[in-house]
């Protein structure tokens, strides 16, 4: 399964988990950048404020074409119970490309599932499986084990999809009123 793993992160953490995903899945790996300060105070309350308005940022072009993939794997932070602003334009600018998709994320406590309802209405998108983790279960030794569960049901369901075909996973989604 020809996979890419696509990333944003601030601050390192969702990064971090990005390289271990990619590496379970023998991905390729591209984070994506914006054009906006987010150091300091300022930087963090501009970024809260941007997810919680559902607001769009200018991202840079990203080196890999998703429509290449089987399966692109898409995290970014927590950011005020939202998807972060620069993960929500990959999403929206790329949704026409992406083929399969997996959903992951890091936070400091809460709020990934409201992240992940936002992503699949960002792509229009059914994730195949979402994958949430916290500052401390990233510094826990249990982290390798989380990540093998999670690389192990992307294979599982990729290869029920490919048994039992795609309309289940693949389809695109209505946007969910409960976001
Ligand atoms: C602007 C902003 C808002 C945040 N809001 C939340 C939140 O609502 N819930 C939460 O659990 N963590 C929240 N966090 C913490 C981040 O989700 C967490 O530190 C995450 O791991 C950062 O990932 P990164 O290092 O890849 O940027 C917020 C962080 C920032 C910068």
């Amino acid at each position: 399964m020809k996979t890419l793993v696509v990333c944003y992160s601030r601050t390192g953490h969702t990064r971090m988990l990005a390289g271990q995903i990619a590496v379970g899945m023998n991905a390729e790996i591209e984070e994506i950048t914006d054009r906006v300060t987010r150091r300091g105070l300022l930087g963090y309350l501009r970024s809260g404020k941007e997810a919680w308005l559902r607001r769009r940022t200018k991202i840079l072009p990203l080196r890999n074409d998703a429509s290449a993939f089987d399966l692109v794997i898409v995290g970014g932070p927590v950011w005020s119970a939202s998807l972060s602003s620069p993960v929500r334009t990959y999403l929206e600018d790329h949704a026409a490309a992406l083929p399969q998709v997996a959903f992951f994320c890091t936070m400091g406590r809460v709020g990934s599932d409201r992240v992940f309802r936002q992503m699949q209405d960002a792509c229009g998108r059914r994730p195949l499986a979402t994958f949430a983790r916290t500052e401390r279960q990233l510094a826990s030794p249990a982290l390798p084990r989380a990540v093998e569960t999670f690389v192990s049901q992307l294979h599982a369901t990729h290869l029920l999809d490919a048994v039992y075909g795609r309309a289940a996973t693949h389809a695109p989604v209505a946007p969910s009123r409960i976001s």
